[in-house]
């Protein structure tokens, strides 16, 4: 559809677009969510045996709600959660059964509507930081698995949902209904018969409950998703950078890890945190911590069949290829910092405050500390989560598969916005690495954003 053709679509963008970052409305929501949650705690009161509610408990892992509607972990589902936008703060729902205060009056029919369209029972038109965007594809099965699970297998609580404090003209709920209007996908997912049914289940499982577009795909001027499916275009998941985190391309992932991101590779990641490289970090940690490490094998190889075909892995590397030392040489960088030769500020900074655990060499240590030396997170054009990282500090994904949360500490109180962009472009640019310097203004940028989050 053609922006500028409709009157809605003006009314739409003059609301929309009033301040510098109001495209990022449910994009920074759920960035800020993913950041502060730590892992949901797992509902209760599932009657044994029933297969349904079983399935629906489970479903609700992949679509990830806990993460989102719980701010109290003793209190489940029962929401709260504060997210912070550029329009003021927006708050979770109370999703558990209770009549009262939270979804126990939804009929299957209420539920779903709140699910695909983002209409609550009472009629309130949903923002969406809430992704019904995505969860619109999912099917009917599933969702009728769900609807049994929130209502017979979820413990009700009672607590009042709060105003949400979000700015004029933002808190105007019916303005949904004209994005709805111009954005929201139709139907549920339609399998694409040129491709397998393994295939087909992974890019169900991507597009709707699991929402991985959330981060990874652009979005417009409105905050909306530019695609929801990979078909006929390059922009689905091909990357976005919000609450100064970069959620890479994973159009070209396969590519941007020197063409070695096996299917393995992304089943492992997706389980445990790590990977080759390093591991999930930021945003990503959360998602792998409270969703995908629950996923049953064949739904975890479906994703993974579905992300490295070559229906999905359409775009060349976004990713400034590394070259390692040869075999048997001595990098040039490890062999001067280890003597104690600081030729920049940025090595002298790296010495000071990252070379203990990533090691002079770059290549840090076995399962606790990434490796800095060709690591695609590092050479990525955009440096938005590098220089997040080096601020805040991150944990990895604390995962059955790889229990320990090993955790960097954030360096901002520390180092000015001179001293990061500095450190930072050293990284980029030794042991191999050859991605672009980085400015302060980038650092500036990304600092801005984080001592503003909740
Ligand atoms: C990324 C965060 C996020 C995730 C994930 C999420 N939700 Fe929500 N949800 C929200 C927010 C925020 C609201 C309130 C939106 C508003 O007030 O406009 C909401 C509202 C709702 C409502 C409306 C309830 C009411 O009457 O207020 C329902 C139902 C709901 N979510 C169900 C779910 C289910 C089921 C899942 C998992 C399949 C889920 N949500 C996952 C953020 C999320
Ligand atoms: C809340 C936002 C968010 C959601 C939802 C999300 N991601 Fe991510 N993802 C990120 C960020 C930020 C990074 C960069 C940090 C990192 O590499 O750990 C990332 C990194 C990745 C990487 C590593 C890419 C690389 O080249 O190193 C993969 C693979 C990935 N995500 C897959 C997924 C899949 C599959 C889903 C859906 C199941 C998903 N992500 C959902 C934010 C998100
Ligand atoms: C106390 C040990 C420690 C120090 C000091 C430290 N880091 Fe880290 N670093 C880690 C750990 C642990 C992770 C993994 C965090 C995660 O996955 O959430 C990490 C992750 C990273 C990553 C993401 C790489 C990836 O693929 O996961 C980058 C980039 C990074 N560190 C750079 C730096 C820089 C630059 C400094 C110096 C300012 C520094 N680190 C100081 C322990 C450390």
């Amino acid at each position: 559809m053609s922006l500028a053709a409709t009157p809605l679509a003006t009314l739409a963008l003059t609301v929309f677009a009033a301040g510098p970052a109001l495209a990022q409305t449910a994009s920074a929501a759920l960035m800020a969510t993913a950041a502060t949650t730590g892992v949901a705690s797992v509902p209760t009161a599932v009657p044994a045996g029933d297969a349904q509610i079983m399935r629906g408990a489970y479903l609700s892992k992949v679509g990830d709600c806990a993460a989102c509607h719980t701010v109290d972990k003793s209190k489940p589902l029962a929401g709260g959660l504060p997210l912070a936008t550029p329009f003021g703060t927006l708050y979770s729902t109370n999703i558990t059964p209770d009549n009262a205060t939270g979804i126990g009056a939804y009929s299957y029919d209420d539920f779903a509507r709140a699910l695909r369209e983002g209409v609550a029972k009472d009629g309130r038109r949903l923002y969406p930081a809430m992704p019904y965007p995505s969860y619109a594809k999912i099917n009917d099965d599933d969702m009728h698995a769900l609807y049994r699970y929130f209502l017979s297998g979820v413990q009700p609580i009672s607590a009042a949902n709060h105003e949400n404090g979000l700015n004029f003209p933002f808190n105007i709920r019916p303005l949904m209904t004209v994005w709805n209007t111009l954005y929201l996908p139709k139907g549920v997912y339609q399998p694409d018969p040129q491709q397998s049914v393994e295939w087909n289940r992974g890019a169900y499982l991507v597009q709707g409950l699991e929402h991985c577009g959330a981060c990874h795909t652009p979005r417009g001027v409105t905050g909306q998703e530019l695609s929801f499916g990979e078909q006929g275009n390059s922009v689905f998941l091909s990357g976005y950078s919000l609450a100064g985190w970069y959620a890479p391309n994973l159009r070209s992932a396969v590519a941007d890890h020197g063409g070695n991101w096996s299917h393995q590779d992304v089943v492992a990641y997706l389980r445990s945190g790590r990977s080759k490289d390093g591991a999930a970090f930021g945003p990503m940690s959360e998602v792998i911590e409270d969703s995908t490490q629950y996923l049953h094998d064949d739904d975890l190889n479906a994703i993974a069949t579905y992300l490295t075909s070559p229906a999905v892995q359409t775009v060349a590397s976004t990713v400034t290829q590394p070259t390692p030392p040869a075999a048997g040489t001595q990098d040039a960088v490890a062999t001067e910092l280890r003597a104690g030769h600081i030729g920049s500020t940025g090595a002298a900074v790296y010495l000071n405050s990252c070379n203990a655990c990533h090691r002079s060499d770059g290549t840090g240590a076995m399962a606790a500390f990434p490796a800095l030396a060709g690591n695609a997170a590092v050479n990525t054009t955009d440096p938005s989560s590098l220089i997040h990282i080096v601020l805040t500090g991150s944990h990895m994904p604390s995962t059955d598969a790889a229990p320990t949360p090993v955790a960097m500490p954030g360096f901002g109180s520390r180092l000015s916005d001179q001293q990061v962009a500095d450190l930072l472009s050293f990284v980029r640019s030794s042991w191999g690495n050859h991605a672009p310097a980085v400015t302060s203004d980038q650092v500036a940028k990304v600092r801005k954003i984080v001592s503003s989050a909740p």
